[in-house]
């Protein structure tokens, strides 16, 4: 392990969707996190992989050069460099893995696989140190909706996860059934700041008593039963996505409060692109002091898909000893 005369200086890349971000660390402080969105996904609703590959290979160098820019450091500073090698999309992650493999086989250095989701998890607690008490984090991006129990740093339990849809997934299909573009939930929660939350009574799947899992799906489809039955009811639009914003963020804070006290954890932490949203965070946070629970958030810039986190978890990784090999290939379908 490094020293505080010798520190970890770390370069990282993440390109597991559709952001091309790079970051660097310096002994787990972020220098500098660059993050370059694909817009070329609008279009289509949704993200395209192959169109998603092709961008990363274009975005890579110059995102990672600015990176190294605003950091002020060159690449001959960087004591390793880390990439996300899952989850994601088999041809986004390449991108960025054989990057940053080639990247620390050039200069001689270590080189550290993270996980996606580990990332996410620990974005609450960038440029500190994560507490060896127990918490309780609730992941929400697009692609995944879980509840994990983290007795200590690296000790984790799924104990809940989304038998269907992702919470992401559902804000982005609801807005591309309204035509609003992608991605869909910061379109839908700044629609339904003008909306009224109580105005359509969508369904909230809480699943079996004590189940800790998520279903979204039948939510997604009575949304596009309502706009099919009142003539899309473009008029009502605000209360739709209102209504709907109001439904899924119900059942997160629901669930993640009945875990938080199932598991006698004093903290949760709410993380991933979803914990963006202005309604989740006020009502989680005024349920969980009503509770008892004190409740964190990342900042903005960590919500989304970010390589911040990334570098961070490679961080803790190093502190522990742990690099990985070259050889390390891309898992698409990685789990905690
Ligand atoms: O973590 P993230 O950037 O990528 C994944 O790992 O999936 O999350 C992206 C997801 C998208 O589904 C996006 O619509 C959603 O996060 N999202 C939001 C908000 N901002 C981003 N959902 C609801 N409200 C928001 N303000
Ligand atoms: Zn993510």
């Amino acid at each position: 392990m490094k020293g505080a005369t010798n520190p970890h200086t770390i370069l990282a890349v993440e390109t597991s969707c559709d952001e091309t971000s790079a970051a660097v660390l310096r002994d787990g402080l972020v220098l500098s996190n660059v993050i370059s969105s694909q817009e070329i996904h609008g279009t289509f609703g949704g993200v395209v992989p192959e169109l998603a590959s092709r961008a990363h290979m274009r975005l890579i160098v110059p995102v990672v050069e600015e990176a190294l820019a605003r950091a002020g450091v060159g690449r001959g500073d960087l004591t390793a460099v880390s990439a996300t090698y899952g989850p994601g999309l088999a041809g986004s992650l390449l991108v960025g893995l054989s990057f940053a493999k080639a990247l620390a086989y050039g200069l001689s250095i270590p080189f550290v696989g993270v996980n996606h989701l580990e990332g996410h998890l620990y974005s609450n607690w960038l440029g500190d140190r994560p507490p060896d008490r127990p918490f309780l984090a609730l992941v929400v991006s697009g692609g995944h909706t879980m509840l994990v129990l983290v007795r200590s740093p690296f000790d984790y339990e799924v104990i809940g996860q989304t038998r269907d849809d992702a919470a992401g997934e559902a804000f982005d299909k609801v807005a591309k059934m309204f035509g609003l573009g992608y991605p869909g939930g910061p379109l839908i929660d700044r629609l339904a700041a003008s909306g009224n939350p109580s105005a359509i009574s969508f369904p909230r799947s809480h699943l079996e008593d004590g189940s800790h899992d998520f279903s979204f799906s039948g939510l997604k489809t009575s949304v596009l039963y309502y706009l099919r039955d009142h003539g899309n009811a473009k008029n009502d639009m605000a209360d739709i996505a209102a209504s709907f914003q109001q439904a899924v963020v119900d059942v997160l804070v629901d669930k993640t409060i009945l875990a938080a006290e199932e598991y006698g954890v004093s903290e949760i932490t709410i993380a991933g692109g979803v914990s963006a949203n202005t309604l989740l965070r006020r009502q989680m946070t005024a349920e969980g002091e009503r509770k008892g629970f004190n409740v964190k958030y990342p900042r903005m810039e960590f919500c989304m898909d970010n390589a911040a986190m990334i570098g961070y978890v490679s961080w803790l990784q190093l502190l522990n000893g742990k690099v990985s090999a070259l050889t390390l290939n891309a898992e698409p379908n990685l789990v905690l």
